[in-house]
């Protein structure tokens, strides 16, 4: 069955970035002219999504009115032939009528309860769950890599890519067990195991293909790492019932939720806009220079 709905956490607080985030949601902070969020939305497009649930919590309102017409914005931009462009760069930003869902964790009590939340939306169909802490800069994108390799394989996908060993507490890490190309059967999977009993360098890069399954697993899904409920450990349990798979995608992953990996998002962004490519080159050189 194709995979035509998104769920993405909106949620979470930004705590790893405040106090910029103390009152504007941490999706939206700009990379180079685009919020976060929009790199992320254009990804599930690309892979032909047609309908994004964003579940989202209190104080984050501003992420539907960015996906919303906005008329008088536009209406003045149009008064000016000279607006052309921002106007066109404004109108790209809605989402067609019908094609998002908005609702609400209420508490925040971890991912996997974040994604359970949109199991009266999604209904009983597979579906992509996307992460928009993490920007992939890859061409097909990350999502529409993944969708081809569903498409062989079936069952469940999860993209992954490998971190320094220094970094593998903060994240979910699989356990591989054998490869084909870029697609690896698992034994397991563990979230933010320490260091020294992490069971590989391949991290859970924020990016799922789960059938409709994970919903009752979710429901029943006991406390995991940091206290919270983990879709890691509901997807553990589901790889014992269905066909789950890593995929290794091909791209540059920016994780946005640390302060490095934002300033990473916004420098590589900025080396490539043509608008600003260049003053980058020359910024970069000079502050890599000593000032
Ligand atoms: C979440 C997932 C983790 C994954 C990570 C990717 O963790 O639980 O498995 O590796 O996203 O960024 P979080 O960053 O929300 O703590």
């Amino acid at each position: 069955m194709a995979i035509k709905k998104a769920v993405l956490p909106v949620a979470g607080h930004g705590t790893r970035v405040l106090p910029a985030t103390k009152s504007i949601p941490k999706e939206l902070l700009p990379v180079v002219d685009q919020p976060a969020l929009q790199y992320v939305v254009d990804e599930v497009l690309a892979a032909g999504i047609e309908h994004i649930v964003f579940v989202t919590g209190r104080g984050k309102g501003a992420i539907e009115d960015y996906f919303d017409e906005a008329y008088e914005l536009e209406h003045s931009l149009a008064q000016k032939s000279s607006k052309a462009e921002i106007l066109k760069d404004v109108q790209r930003t809605k989402l067609p009528a019908g094609a998002a869902s908005f609702t609400r964790q209420q508490a925040p009590l971890g991912l996997g309860h974040a994604v359970w939340c949109a199991k009266d939306i999604i209904g009983d169909e597979p579906f992509a769950v996307v992460l928009p802490d993490v920007i992939v800069r890859a061409k097909p994108s990350c999502l529409a890599q993944m969708v081809a390799a569903y498409d062989k394989v079936g069952g469940n996908v999860i993209a992954v890519d490998p971190v320094p060993e220094e970094r593998v507490s903060s994240y979910g890490v699989i356990a591989p067990k054998s490869r084909d190309g870029r697609l690896v059967e698992m034994s397991g999977m563990v979230e933010k195991p320490p260091r020294e009993e992490a069971p590989s360098n391949l991290k859970i890069t924020g990016r799922y293909i789960l059938q409709p399954d994970i919903f009752e697993l979710l429901e029943d899904q006991g406390k995991g790492a940091g206290g919270e409920i983990q879709l890691t450990d509901a997807m553990v349990r589901l790889m014992e019932k269905q066909a789950f798979y890593a995929y290794e995608f091909e791209g540059e992953e920016f994780d946005c939720g640390s302060k490095a990996g934002y300033f990473e998002a916004v420098v590589a962004h900025a080396l490539e806009h043509p608008e600003t490519a260049e003053a980058a080159r020359a910024i970069l050189k000079k502050y890599a220079a000593g000032g």
